[in-house]
């Protein structure tokens, strides 16, 4: 990677000479373009005209406000260390910043032309970017970034675009500890569990994709044959993404099931009620062990299940998931939609034993809490440690009309009667799993007080809903632990109709959505 040496001082002192005529404060525009009187240098002559960055200057158009603020701070404080940018950030007052940061935020730059970079690494770039290094921890980047890289919400700054030298040192700071983590140090959690060579393909990667593009693998049967075998259900590993057939009858399908596990509502459009998809609840797309794996359902059904007191077909499970937690409606059997997603279940299960149910099976056991959940010492943990994704109202985020974190509650989340809603299932999802990209760092106690704090939030009313609340609850909600179906909170029943239209009107969906 090239390194450009830039002489702070002479630039900033030489540059102050275009600050605007005294007067009115100026505007964030103003201080971009022209800097402030004899103590700050203009943005443009490292960032570009329109914050359109170059080599080891970012791009700062379309960054999130608070996000930027954050950096400027970091800046002044010493904390992000950085001679250029401590000089300017430290000249500028917080009403400065902030003006700033609102106008970059504001703005749209077109995207310079990508570097040459090898096929072999931008290939490598893009399993990253959209399948992660599950095997390390590490989530695919646009689960946080966006699906087009272009940001994932107010802590989660878009990648597209941005100069690769740039974004190959960030990580490499991030990697080696110079640059701070970021909000939980989730940044320097992922970087540390990433060799030199897979940040400089994520770099090259993020660097090149385009504004109309969607971080994608590449498809299709690789090079390097890969063979099923059979395997012990305990330590199962199911089929890599790359060995995704492309020349079998039953392709198309093993695929369009993948797509809708990972994109639910755009995929399976007219089952679907909210913005959630497959894999924000069974992560790794159904493969993660520690998530209800969707290959360790397949050798267990047909299965009597006590919810609707019959025997099931995994057909039928998958479709409780789309009435309850897609809050949505059942796929007819005969439906592609339903046929794809028991191919790519399936096909996730090759080589593992039918007739035994796999350890790995639904979530991870979580010890007995030792005090009773307690909703209050749940909101701090969520604020602690959950809102800077999830968001103070817990609904998420989206960008450009498609969600990136997604809602756990409100009227976009699972509905009454989805097996998220237990409290039980959301605190081992939950300790398992949360917050994602480091998972591990609540106790067992957190879990379970953060599971009723979810839980005691409106959402969308159980599709078995009979007569009234109260009823509702003494025919499907009884034997449920420590749950707030029917239970008045802030003054609202939960559950009751009306409450979560009430609860809307006063928080709107994110911006983006
Ligand atoms: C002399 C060149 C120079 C000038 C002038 C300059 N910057 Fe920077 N800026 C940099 C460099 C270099 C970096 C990357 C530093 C690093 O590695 O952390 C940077 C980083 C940033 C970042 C962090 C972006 C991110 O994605 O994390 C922000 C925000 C920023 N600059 C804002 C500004 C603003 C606002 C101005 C004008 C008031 C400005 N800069 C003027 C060189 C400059
Ligand atoms: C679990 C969420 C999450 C995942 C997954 C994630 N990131 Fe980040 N990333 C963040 C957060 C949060 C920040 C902001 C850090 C800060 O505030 O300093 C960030 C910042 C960055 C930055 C700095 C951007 C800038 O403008 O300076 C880079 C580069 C980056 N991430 C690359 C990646 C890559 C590459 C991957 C995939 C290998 C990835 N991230 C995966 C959460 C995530
Ligand atoms: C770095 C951002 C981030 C943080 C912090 C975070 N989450 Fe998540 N959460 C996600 C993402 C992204 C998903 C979807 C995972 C996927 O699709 O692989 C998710 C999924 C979930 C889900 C299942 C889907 C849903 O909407 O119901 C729950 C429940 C959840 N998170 C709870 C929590 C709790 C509780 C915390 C705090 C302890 C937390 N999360 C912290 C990003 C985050
Ligand atoms: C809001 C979270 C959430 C979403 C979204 C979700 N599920 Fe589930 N799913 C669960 C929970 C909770 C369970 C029960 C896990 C347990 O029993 O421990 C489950 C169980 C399952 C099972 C049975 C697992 C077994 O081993 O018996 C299958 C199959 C399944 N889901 C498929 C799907 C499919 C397909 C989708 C998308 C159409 C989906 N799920 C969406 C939360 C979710």
């Amino acid at each position: 990677m090239r390194t450009l040496i830039v002489p702070p001082a002479a630039i900033v002192l030489l540059l102050s000479c275009f600050a605007p005529a005294q007067g009115a404060p100026p505007s964030g525009q103003d201080i971009y373009r022209l800097g402030v009187a004899e103590r700050v240098a203009s943005c443009v002559v490292c960032h570009g005209a329109q914050a359109e960055g170059v080599g080891q200057f970012p791009r700062l158009a379309g960054l999130p406000a608070s996000y930027i603020v954050d950096q400027m701070q970091a800046y002044a404080d010493g904390k992000r260390p950085n001679p250029v940018m401590r000089a300017i950030a430290g000249a500028l007052s917080t009403a400065q910043i902030s003006a700033v940061a609102q106008y970059l935020a504001g703005t749209a730059a077109p995207y310079l032309p990508a570097g040459p970079s090898s096929p072999t690494l931008l290939a490598a770039g893009a399993r990253l970017v959209a399948l992660g290094k599950w095997s390390a921890g590490v989530p695919p980047c646009r689960d946080c970034h966006g699906p087009a890289l272009r940001g994932g919400g107010p802590a989660l700054p878009g990648l597209a675009g941005q100069p690769e030298a740039y974004l190959f040192v960030q990580l490499k700071a991030f990697h080696d500890g110079t640059r701070p983590g970021g909000p939980l140090g989730l940044m320097a959690r992922i970087a540390a569990r990433l060799d030199s060579r897979e940040l400089a393909a994520a770099a090259a990667y993020a660097s090149a994709l385009r504004e109309d593009q969607q971080a994608e693998p590449a498809r299709g049967r690789s090079a390097t044959t890969w063979r099923p075998r059979p395997q012990s259900p305990e330590h199962f590993t199911p089929p890599p993404d790359f060995a995704l057939p492309a020349d079998t009858e039953d392709a198309g399908a093993v695929l369009l099931g993948e797509r809708i596990f990972d994109n639910t509502p755009r995929y399976a459009a007219p089952y679907t009620g909210n913005t959630l998809s497959c894999r924000n609840c069974h992560t790794d797309r159904g493969r993660n062990p520690k998530s209800a794996p969707l290959w360790a359902a397949v050798p267990r059904y047909p299965m009597y299940r006590s919810k609707n007191r019959t025997i099931n077909s995994l057909a039928m499970r998958i479709a409780d998931c789309f009435r309850y937690s897609e809050n949505g409606t059942a796929p007819p059997a005969d439906s592609p939609e339903l046929l794809a997603l028991l191919t790519y279940a399936n096909w996730l299960a090759t080589g593992l034993p039918i007739g035994i149910k796999p350890s790995a099976s639904g979530y991870p056991a979580l010890a007995a809490p030792v005090k009773t959940p307690d909703r209050a010492r749940g909101a701090a943990v969520y604020a602690h440690d959950c809102a800077v994704c999830h968001g103070a109202t817990g609904q998420g985020s989206a960008f450009a009309g498609a969600k990136v974190i997604p809602a756990l509650w409100g009227p976009q989340s699972y509905n009454w009667g989805a097996g998220m809603h237990s409290v039980d299932n959301a605190a081992a999802f939950v300790y398992a799993n949360m917050p994602h990209g480091a998972a591990g760092l609540l106790s067992v106690q957190q879990a379970w007080d953060v599971a009723a704090w979810i839980d005691s939030q409106p959402r969308p009313q159980d599709p078995r809903f009979t007569e009234s609340v109260e009823k509702t609850r003494e025919l499907y909600h009884k034997s449920h632990v420590y749950e707030f179906y029917g239970e008045t909170v802030d003054g609202h029943v939960l559950g009751a109709p009306g409450t979560l239209e009430a609860w809307s009107q006063e928080n709107p969906l994110p911006s983006g959505e």
